[in-house]
């Protein structure tokens, strides 16, 4: 018979429903969550786990990482080391940031880009047993313009050929086709780059880089295999564009202006907004040997997308947690959630983009996001009230669950 385990804690935030749960108990069977009351005994027999007064929470998402790299990972010089790294280094290491990012109380990610498919491989890994980690939707390849964000050796010489840059196409057939190969090799998502990016040689950051032909064609392709598309947009017209051609989310959307937020709202878009991002780039990438240009786009853009997520908050749009992780250190996602709070959210808000509400982006809101019977036993529990003061999200967690199993807090 599968492993019966009850949860006890001071309190649960219940952010499907808005709620909290005094003196809860969770009734873990196997890998899945069988019943959730306020008091009450545990059944005789059943392992009981106390965690006192500490605040329990359905398992966190994070939408947009990026599992394979991470800045801490090689010579302190992260820039030359992405030039003279292959896809078999960030395989050999990836599991190293699953580890951290499961660890920090994120149990599932939708990662957004990867080399060869990396994400396809440590979702199955993990999936199997094999790894620790978060469950993972993979994107496998972003799909990008010559040149365009994607592109890894846009400003080289043309002699420098970077064999990872698959995920490279132009035009609306060859664009089908990408979905088409990333469908085959077990992308979930698809990740597109709607327009130019912060962290890439262009000059722009922001201006559209695939024609509104190429984005509907992405799109409608990506829909007729029953994937779901993220876009990478900062500038206002590319995310417009995004947003007209049917994406399902536009990541980042720094300058999103008015009519962007009136086309969400009217069409259901998510933003998935990566406002925390900016303090540690501004911070580090100059000392990890990022070009100026790089740095001085990030100052164009950083300020703008917190005011352009408050405007977001204000609208009603629907926003979901993704910090683009690996960007900066796995393990940190979490340093998003206070950012979400002082540009706009309540505690629940920021708790819910994370959680219940995110899971409905992932289309996996049968299985996580939220505390309850049937779902998977995915939960976490900090020290302290987040709902009271969202900093109590600032230390690590004290309890780890993923599927029924205990990641952290049993004295491991
Ligand atoms: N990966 C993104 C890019 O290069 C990072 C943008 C980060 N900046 C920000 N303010 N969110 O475009």
């Amino acid at each position: 018979a599968p492993k019966r385990i009850a949860v006890r804690a001071a309190k649960l935030i219940d952010t499907a429903q808005q709620r909290v749960i005094e003196r809860p108990l969770v009734l873990v069977e196997g890998e899945r969550i069988v019943s959730v009351a306020a008091g009450g005994e545990a059944p005789a027999g059943v392992d009981v786990i106390d965690l006192g007064t500490a605040t329990l929470m359905p398992g966190f998402i994070d939408l947009h990482v990026h599992i394979t790299g991470d800045p801490t990972s090689g010579s302190g010089n992260y820039y030359e080391d992405i030039l003279k790294r292959s896809p078999i280094d960030e395989a050999v290491t990836a599991h190293v940031y699953a580890q951290r990012t499961l660890r920090a109380g994120f149990t599932t990610v939708r990662n957004v880009g990867s080399g060869e498919y990396i994400d396809v491989a440590l979702a199955r890994a993990i999936e199997h047993g094999k790894l620790q980690g978060p469950r993972i939707l993979p994107s496998g390849l972003a799909i990008g313009a010559t040149g365009g964000h994607i592109d890894g050796n846009t400003g080289f010489s043309p002699y420098l050929e970077f064999h990872n840059a698959t995920g490279v196409a132009d035009g609306v057939e060859a664009v089908r086709a990408k979905v088409r190969d990333n469908v085959k090799h077990g992308a979930e998502v698809i990740k597109f780059m709607a327009g130019a990016g912060v962290l890439s040689a262009e000059a722009s950051v922001g201006a559209p880089q695939y024609t509104q032909e190429e984005m509907n064609a992405i799109v409608d392709e990506s829909h007729r295999w029953g994937k779901r598309v993220a876009a990478h947009a900062h500038g206002a017209e590319a995310i417009r564009m995004a947003i007209l051609a049917g994406v399902d989310s536009v990541e980042h959307a720094s300058f999103i202006d008015d009519e962007g937020l009136r086309l969400a709202k009217q069409k259901g878009t998510w933003l998935v907004m990566d406002v925390y991002n900016d303090d540690y780039i501004l911070a580090e990438y100059t000392r990890l040997g990022f070009p100026q240009q790089m740095i001085d786009k990030e100052k164009l853009v950083g300020r703008t997308q917190r005011e352009s997520f408050r405007r977001a908050v204000r609208a009603g749009v629907r926003l979901g947690y993704g910090t683009d992780a690996g960007v900066y250190p796995h393990g940190d996602n979490r340093k998003q959630f206070p950012k979400m709070v002082e540009w706009g959210m309540t505690p629940m808000q920021a708790l819910r983009a994370a959680t219940s509400d995110a899971a409905q982006l992932l289309g996996w809101e049968d299985k996580v996001g939220s505390v309850a019977a049937g779902r998977y036993a995915d939960l976490v529990a900090v020290s302290g009230d987040p709902l009271a003061d969202i900093h109590a999200l600032d230390a690590a967690p004290v309890f780890v669950m993923k599927g029924g199993e205990v990641v952290v807090g049993d004295g491991r």
